[in-house]
C-alpha cells in the first residue's frame, strides 16, 4: 500500500488548522435572530483558545438568501443582516492579532437572479449582460434539454415574456455565469483582486468544477422517473475547464500568493495533479468520496448506501493517496453541506457521544493535508430530527423530500432520508451554553429553529473540562503544530492494512529528508 512521498515544501497553509464559520449560525451579537460578523469578532478569543490559525468564512455578501448567501447579488457589499463592510475589515485586522487568517468563499459559478447583471440581462435582451449568463431558446414547447438541476427540477427557467430559458446548475435563483465570455471573466478577476488587495488570505472556491458546460447542450438518457438527467454529466469538470482555471489563477491568485481551496467534486484521481500539482489551479481541493459514503453518487439522498467500515477506510485512503501523489491534501469530516459526522459515521448509537466524537477526530485529523473543523464539530454536536418538511429551510432538503415522494417512497421514508442528510443538521445555531437559545443570542427567535431544547453539548461546559471533545481538539492541534509538525504535518502517510476490518489505522512518519522552505 505504501507509496513514495517526496519531501514537502514548507508552506504556511500546510501548517494551518482551518475552522469553518457559517455566519448566520455562529453568534448573534445584536439579538436579531441571525448570527453576524460582529459575533465572530466577539468569539475570536474562543477560536484562539482552540488553537486554529485560519477561518473559512462562508458567504456574507449581499444576497436574497435563497441558498443562504451562495446566491450573491452584490460581491462588494455585506448582507445587512450580517453586518457592514467595516465589520469585515475589523474582523481581518482583529483576527490577525490572534494569528488567524481569514479565507472567504468565492462563488463565481453563478450569481443571484437579483444581481444587477442578471436583472439587466433579463430586462434588456440587447444588453451586453445577456452574454454574462447562459440563455437558450426553448425546444418543442419546453426547455432546451433534459438536464436536471442539482437542487431539483429542470436546470432551465423560462423567461416570462420570451421563449428563452436561462441555465441554473443549482437553484433557479442562482443563474449560471457564462465563463465563455471574456468580459464576464475580466469582471470576476477584478472582483477577486479587490478582495485580495483588502488583505484576506485567500479563497475557498465554490462549485468551481461546474464553470464549463458542454456546448452541444444535448439531452442525455434519463436517470430518474422525471425524464431528466443530472446536469453533472454535461457540466462538471468538462473538457476545456483547464483554460478557464489557468487564466483565473494567473490573473488573480498568482499575483497575491494567496491560499486557494477548490470545491472540486467530480474530478477523477488521475486529474488531481492538474488541480493541486506544482502548476495546479489551486493549493488544495476538497475530495468528497468519503464524506458521501452514505449516498450513492453523492447527491440524491433517497439512494442510501449501507456502507461498511472497511469500505469507508478504503475510500478514505484512496483519496488520501491521490492527494499524496498529486500535491497536498485537505482532511475534513463536516461542513455546511454535510450532516454531523457523529450521526453519519458512528452507526452504533451507544457511541454517538463524546467518545465517538473523539474517535472520529483522531481518525481524520492527522491524515495527509490541512485539517478543517466545522463549527460545533469541536464540541461533538449531532444531527437533529425534525418531524415535518415545513421545519426545513435548506432548498436541497425540500427538493430531496419531494423527489423521494416522486420516486415512490412514502412520506415517513422521505422524512427519514431528509433527516439523515439535511444540510440544516449542521446549520442550526451554535451551542454556546446550556441557556436560552443555547446562548446563540439573548432570546430572539433564531433564523433556523432548534428542533429540541437539548443544549447539553455546549462550549461553556467543555472549555474547562480536560476530558471534553473541545479539549481533545485543542490537544490534537497542539500535537500537530507544536509537538510533532515534521511528522504530523509533513510526515509520510502510511495506510495500515489492519487485520480487523472495523479498524481504521495509519502511520505518520517523519520523512528522512530535510524539509525545504519555499522562497517567499
Ligand atoms: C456548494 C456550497 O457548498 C453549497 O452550500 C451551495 O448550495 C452550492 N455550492 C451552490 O453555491
Amino acid at each position: 500500500m505504501q507509496i513514495q512521498q517526496d519531501a514537502q515544501a514548507v508552506e504556511w497553509w500546510k501548517e494551518a488548522v482551518v475552522y469553518q464559520i457559517y455566519p448566520k449560525s455562529f453568534y448573534d451579537s445584536n439579538n436579531d435572530g441571525t448570527g453576524d460578523i460582529r459575533g465572530i469578532i466577539e468569539k475570536l478569543p474562543y477560536l484562539h483558545e482552540l488553537g486554529i490559525s485560519m477561518i473559512w468564512l462562508s458567504p456574507f455578501y449581499q444576497s436574497p438568501m435563497a441558498d443562504n448567501g451562495y446566491d450573491i447579488s452584490d460581491y462588494f457589499a455585506v448582507n445587512a443582516d450580517l453586518g457592514e463592510m467595516r465589520d469585515i475589515d475589523e474582523l481581518i485586522t482583529r483576527a490577525k492579532n490572534y494569528g488567524i487568517h481569514i479565507m472567504i468563499d468565492l462563488v463565481v459559478n453563478h450569481t443571484s437572479d437579483e444581481h444587477p447583471w442578471f436583472r439587466e440581462a433579463v430586462n434588456n435582451p440587447q444588453s451586453p449582460y445577456r452574454n454574462y449568463y447562459i440563455f437558450k431558446a426553448g425546444k418543442n414547447g419546453g426547455a432546451p434539454n433534459n438536464w436536471r438541476s442539482l437542487f431539483g427540477g429542470s436546470a432551465w427557467q423560462k423567461l416570462p415574456d420570451e421563449d428563452n430559458y436561462y441555465l441554473h446548475v443549482f437553484h433557479q435563483k442562482q443563474p449560471d455565469l457564462n465563463w465563455e465570455n471574456p468580459a464576464l471573466r475580466e469582471d470576476i478577476y477584478a472582483m477577486v483582486n479587490w478582495w485580495l488587495a483588502k488583505g484576506i488570505a485567500g479563497f475557498r472556491i465554490d462549485a468551481i468544477t461546474f464553470i464549463k458546460k458542454d456546448r452541444d447542450f444535448s439531452s442525455c438518457p434519463a436517470d430518474g422517473s422525471d425524464g431528466l438527467v443530472s446536469i453533472k454529466v454535461k457540466s462538471r469538470n468538462r473538457p476545456g475547464i483547464e483554460t478557464f482555471l489557468h487564466e483565473l489563477k494567473a490573473k488573480t491568485f498568482d499575483r497575491f500568493r494567496c491560499v486557494t481551496v477548490g470545491e472540486a467534486p467530480g474530478v477523477p484521481f488521475d486529474q488531481y495533479a492538474n488541480y493541486i500539482g506544482a502548476e495546479g489551479y489551486f493549493n488544495m481541493i476538497f475530495d468528497f468520496h468519503a464524506a458521501d459514503i452514505d449516498v450513492e453518487n453523492g447527491s440524491e439522498w433517497f439512494r442510501r448506501h449501507n456502507w461498511t467500515v472497511d469500505e469507508f477506510r478504503r475510500t478514505l485512503f484512496a483519496s488520501q493517496q491521490a492527494f499524496v501523489r498529486a500535491g497536498w491534501g485537505t482532511t475534513f469530516i463536516e461542513n455546511h453541506d454535510q450532516p454531523r459526522a457523529l450521526s453519519k459515521l458512528i452507526k452504533d448509537v451507544r457511541y454517538q457521544n463524546a467518545t465517538g466524537a473523539k474517535a472520529l477526530a483522531a481518525m481524520y485529523f492527522f491524515m495527509f493535508g490541512t485539517p478543517f473543523i466545522y463549527q460545533g464539530q469541536e464540541l461533538g454536536m449531532a444531527n437533529f430530527c425534525r418531524q415535518d418538511i415545513s421545519e426545513f429551510d435548506d432548498v436541497s432538503s425540500i427538493d430531496n423530500y419531494h423527489r423521494s415522494l416522486a420516486e415512490g417512497f412514502t412520506a415517513p421514508q422521505a422524512m427519514h432520508f431528509v433527516n439523515q442528510r439535511s444540510r440544516d443538521n449542521a446549520r442550526t445555531p451554535f451551542h454556546w451554553a446550556d441557556t436560552l437559545n443555547a446562548g446563540f443570542n439573548t432570546g430572539a427567535t433564531p433564523w433556523l429553529a432548534f428542533s429540541s431544547a437539548d443544549y447539553t453539548v455546549n462550549a461553556a461546559s467543555q472549555l474547562n473540562d480536560a476530558n471534553s471533545v473541545f479539549s481533545f481538539y485543542k490537544k490534537m492541534i497542539r500535537l500537530r503544530n507544536k509537538c510533532w509538525p515534521e511528522t504530523l504535518i509533513y510526515g509520510e502517510f502510511i495506510p495500515l492494512d489492519y487485520p480487523d476490518e472495523n479498524i481504521i489505522a495509519y502511520e505518520k512518519k517523519a520523512v528522512p529528508t530535510v524539509l525545504f522552505r519555499s522562497p517567499t
